[in-house]
């Protein structure tokens, strides 16, 4: 059975290990799984990527950002993403389109419809099965990040940005409670994989 899960969540969030776990899982189950993170994923999302996170690009226009995020996401489904769900694939994907929709929509004040809208044909139809929320105060996700020469041009944005993309993915997850599943990721490391296995198995049921 093909899937597609998402896992979103503030900076520092900790996806990469659960996205780990949950690899692990479902390779036990004798599934393929698929993993990708956004923006990149393929070459010229790769290359997208690095036009987002140069900090050389402080004068990047919020509409553009928001267009360069989409192209990269188009790219993904039609390489990568939309291929492996036809084979039958699990994909997993760290950050997909309601990144977009709490950066762009919510933090940067564009507004969720219109993000939703522009994304909506680089997504080919495709939909998400379960998404993960790693819900984590923009303070603390910013504490487990690197220090602040090594951070890129979203990271370094300011505290105020962080909480608002903090509180927008709350208020996400509370418009899309049937899809998104939220979990408080103060919680320890094996806490919160036995959480997130546990919606796994209710979807698979
Ligand atoms: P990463 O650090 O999780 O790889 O994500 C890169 C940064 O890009 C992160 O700060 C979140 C941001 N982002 C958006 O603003 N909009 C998007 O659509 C995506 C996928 C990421």
């Amino acid at each position: 059975m093909a899937l597609l899960i998402t896992l979103e969540g503030p900076d520092g969030c900790g996806k990469s290990t659960q996205i780990g776990f949950l690899k692990e899982y479902f390779e036990g189950q004798g599934k393929k799984v698929l993993l990708a993170r956004e923006p990149g994923g393929t070459s010229i999302s790769e290359k997208i990527r690095e036009i987002l996170l140069d900090n050389d690009n402080s004068e990047m226009d919020y509409r553009a950002e928001l267009f360069l995020y989409a192209a990269a996401r188009a790219q993904l489904v039609g390489e990568v993403i939309k291929p492996a769900l036809e084979a039958g694939t699990v994909v997993i994907m760290d950050r997909f389109v309601d990144s977009s929709a709490v950066y762009q929509g919510m933090a940067r004040g564009l507004g969720v419809d219109t993000v939703y809208k522009v994304n909506e044909i680089g997504l080919d139809s495709v939909k998400i099965d379960l998404t993960i929320l790693l819900d984590l105060p923009a303070e603390e996700g910013l504490k487990r990040k690197k220090s602040q020469h090594e951070m890129d041009r979203m990271e370094k944005e300011s505290l105020d940005f962080h909480k608002k993309v903090a509180e927008g993915y709350r208020e996400l997850a509370a418009r899309n409670p049937e899809r998104i599943y939220k979990v408080d990721a103060t919680k320890s490391v094996e806490e919160i994989r036995e959480l997130i296995l546990d919606r796994v198995k209710e979807l698979m049921k």
